[in-house]
């Protein structure tokens, strides 16, 4: 009988998104085939402790020695200190191969401001917006409608829409008390459709039928996210110009980043044409979620998913 693949499926997280995370990691393991694969569940605790599938807590060092038994990882860490390129600089180290995107993207694509420098770069439309921090945030003067966030974080903390300039001070703390640096941006008004990309091991890619959120209440906030209200159009009904747009811009973004594996590239869909919201390297992964939703509907079930995923990374490591 052929050796099974040894997969290091990583979860948790330090910090707001450690549950979801979990989430991922949880639907993952159960999802892979285990007449092929060998999971290993490895956790991040939210003060950065590192728990083995017994949730026996281990040292770094320990879970270093138990990654070199794996044949390939699979991290699934959303948000800072994982997707941001941390977890992916430590599998480097390791030496042991990975699916998804590297160190810079996930730096990148993490960082709010720079992945919108980068689309401007390129010619991608993103919200107009202001870059502040602790020392600026006070020379601000709110003039019409916006939405404030931290630079770097996820699951919508800390996002709140400001429609008046007495929002603005409580909307800034919450920003700024999740990171150094908040955006303040133009609230743009357009349906929220997502794109999914996915690099083959032989190099080719694949678009995933885009996803609509239709959220009643406007903003995707974390309740929304998580409770279930929000729905998912998928494929997306688009008139042929925006999705081809969508497409274009969503393989653009992923290649200008230097993405691998997945990535949700989020877009509104506005009068004139795409908006580039943000780009997830390690999107939402259970199999409700957004991205096993859309390569579903491409025909691509959850658990090929992530078996195109782990040959991708296992070619790359050759
Ligand atoms: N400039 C904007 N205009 C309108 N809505 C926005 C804007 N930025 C964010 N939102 C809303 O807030 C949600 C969360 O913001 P996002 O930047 O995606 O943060 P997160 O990384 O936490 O998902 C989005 O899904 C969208 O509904
Ligand atoms: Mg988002």
């Amino acid at each position: 009988m052929r050796r099974r693949t040894r997969v290091a499926v990583i979860g948790g997280g330090q910090n707001c998104e450690h549950e979801v995370s979990l989430a991922s990691a949880a639907a993952a393991a159960a999802a892979l085939d285990p007449a092929r694969y060998h999971v290993m569940a490895l956790t991040i605790g939210v003060e950065g402790d590192w728990r083995d599938e017994r949730d026996r807590p281990i040292g770094l060092a320990a879970a270093v020695e138990l990654l070199h038994d794996c044949d390939v990882a699979l991290p699934l860490v959303h948000g800072p200190r994982g997707e941001d390129g941390t977890l992916a600089a430590l599998l480097d180290l390791a030496g042991l191969p990975y699916a998804g995107s590297g160190l810079t993207a996930g730096a990148v694509a993490m960082d709010k401001w720079v992945t919108k420098l980068v689309a401007q770069a390129i010619g991608i439309a993103t919200a107009p917006g202001v870059l502040l921090t602790g020392a600026t945030a006070a020379t601000y003067t709110w003039t019409h409608p916006v939405v404030v966030k931290p630079v770097a974080a996820g699951s919508s903390r800390g996002v709140r829409r400001v429609d008046r300039p007495g929002e603005l001070a409580d909307a800034l703390d919450a920003a700024l008390a999740l990171d150094r640096r908040v955006l303040v941006e133009d609230v743009i008004e357009g349906r929220e459709v997502d794109l999914a990309v996915l690099a083959r091991a032989d190099g080719t890619r694949i678009v995933a039928p885009a996803l609509e959120i239709v959220v009643a209440g406007g903003l995707f906030d974390y309740d929304t996210k998580y409770d279930g209200s929000a729905v998912f159009r998928v494929p997306a009904p688009l008139a042929e110009a925006d999705r081809k747009a969508l497409e274009h811009a969503a393989l653009a973004t992923y290649d200008a980043l230097g993405c691998r594996g997945v990535a949700r590239v989020d877009f509104f869909v506005t009068a004139d044409g795409p908006v580039l919201n943000e780009v997830n390297t390690t999107p939402g992964f259970t199999g409700r979620s957004q991205v096993p939703r859309m390569f579903d509907a491409a025909g691509i079930p959850y658990p090929e998913l992530l078996d195109i995923l782990i040959e991708d990374a296992l070619a790359g490591a050759s």
